[in-house]
């Protein structure tokens, strides 16, 4: 099928809640991608910050064959010998000490988010069930994440929307503080911004977070959906900060391109679920254990977090040269291989578009503000190509 053919499958019988472009790839292969009428991409937004590991990694690939052979799953009502060993690999390279496994981000966030609730039943007053987030924060889809987000296009037409959820300015603890009464019982916040804005906190925001929270003897759930698993330069974004949460959160990354999510808690949180408390038929089944299994040994042992600080500081200070010819390009926030490109004028489609005839895929995530999020494998002859991309497009636009 053309991907006019897709396109038109696609309008006719998939339902309309996302605003697709009429292109279908159909193969791809570590930074490239290929769509259906055979032209070839390079991708810098790696399905969403996904496939940190690249389009269908030799071993991610190999170890989803190997295991679709043996055994898919079973259920946890039994043991599974990949999920024991991927939390095993996973607390030993983070604070975690135990894991949750789950099939997307929003469904991580709602098991720590029930975890926090099921926590603070167990070790604070009955009045202490509020969650606290902050605004333009983007937790998922479910009515409870999304219900935390806090961003009301998103989640005002559902209303009405759980109870328990306050939002606060990021990067004010001043607000944090007034915010956390003795009504709340956990602070969930993304170390960076991602679907937000790609918005960095100063560098004492997490620290004073973190000693707000103990103060109050209330829980800090980090959500590192997107930056988590190396893209922003350190195996996990708290790890800027100097500090460690008591719960945080993993997707996207972490099956190498196959849906798993995961939950992770250390001290009293880890051990807050009790048998029947949270559950999921899929979550951390054979299957998406031994995906992620595989793609997380390739982020540790081929260091991709140090290769999205090099690259990252490459692209950085590629876009920042066109500032002097292209008056387009205004500043670069984020941090490793999640990027902000910001614009001085509202022309983030007109650059996406004029990317994308051009063979490379950026994405838009404002009118003035483009998201930079290629696989974590780009090597420096990948960045320079994207930058030449952008920088022809940048001129033309
Ligand atoms: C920080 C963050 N949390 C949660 C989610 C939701 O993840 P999912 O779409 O896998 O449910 C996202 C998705 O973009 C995200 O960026």
């Amino acid at each position: 099928m053309t991907n006019a053919e897709i396109a038109a499958l696609t309008d006719e019988y998939v339902m309309k809640t996302y605003g697709r472009l009429p292109l279908a790839f159909v193969r791809g292969e570590g930074c490239r991608l290929w769509d259906a009428d055979g032209k070839a991409y390079l991708d810098i937004l790696a399905g969403i910050s996904v496939v940190g590991t690249g389009h269908c990694h030799p071993r991610v690939v190999e170890a989803i064959c190997r295991q679709a052979g043996s055994l898919m799953h079973t259920s946890n009502l039994f043991q599974i010998e990949p999920q024991a060993r991927l939390a095993e690999l996973l607390c030993q390279n983070s604070c975690a000490e135990k894991v949750f496994f789950a099939n997307s981000g929003a469904e991580a966030n709602e098991a720590a988010i029930k975890l926090a609730r099921k926590w603070a039943g167990q070790h604070k007053p009955e009045q202490a069930r509020g969650i606290v987030t902050a605004l333009h924060s983007f937790h998922g889809r479910t009515l409870a994440t999304v219900t935390a987000t806090g961003q009301e296009k998103y989640n005002k037409p559902f209303a009405p929307l759980p109870p328990g959820f306050g939002y606060v300015p990021y990067n004010d603890l001043d607000a944090l503080s007034a915010a956390v009464d003795d009504r709340v019982c956990a602070v969930m916040l993304e170390p960076i911004i991602a679907e937000g804005g790609i918005l960095v906190p100063d560098e004492a925001y997490l620290a004073g977070v973190r000693e707000l929270c103990d103060q109050r003897h209330v829980l800090l759930i980090l959500d590192e959906v997107q930056t988590g698993l190396g893209r922003t330069g350190k195996l996990f974004g708290y790890q800027h900060w100097g500090i460690e949460p008591d719960v945080f959160t993993l997707a996207k990354a972490l099956g190498g391109g196959f849906p798993i999510g995961a939950c992770l808690a250390r001290g009293d949180a880890a051990t807050a679920l009790e048998p029947g408390n949270h559950a999921s038929t899929f979550g951390g089944n054979h299957l998406a254990c031994a995906a992620a299994e595989a793609a997380l040994r390739v982020i540790l042992e081929d260091d991709l977090a140090g290769n999205a600080a090099i690259m990252g500081q490459r692209l950085r200070d590629g876009l920042l040269a066109m500032r002097a010819e292209a008056p387009l390009v205004s500043g670069v926030r984020g941090r490793g291989l999640l990027l902000g490109l910001e614009l001085s004028a509202p022309k983030a489609t007109e650059v996406e578009a004029g990317c994308r005839e051009r063979g490379l895929i950026v994405n838009k995530l404002a009118d003035d503000l483009l998201r930079l999020a290629p696989p974590l494998v780009l090597t420096a002859d990948e960045a320079d190509e994207g930058l030449g991309i952008l920088r022809e497009t940048l001129l033309a636009v």
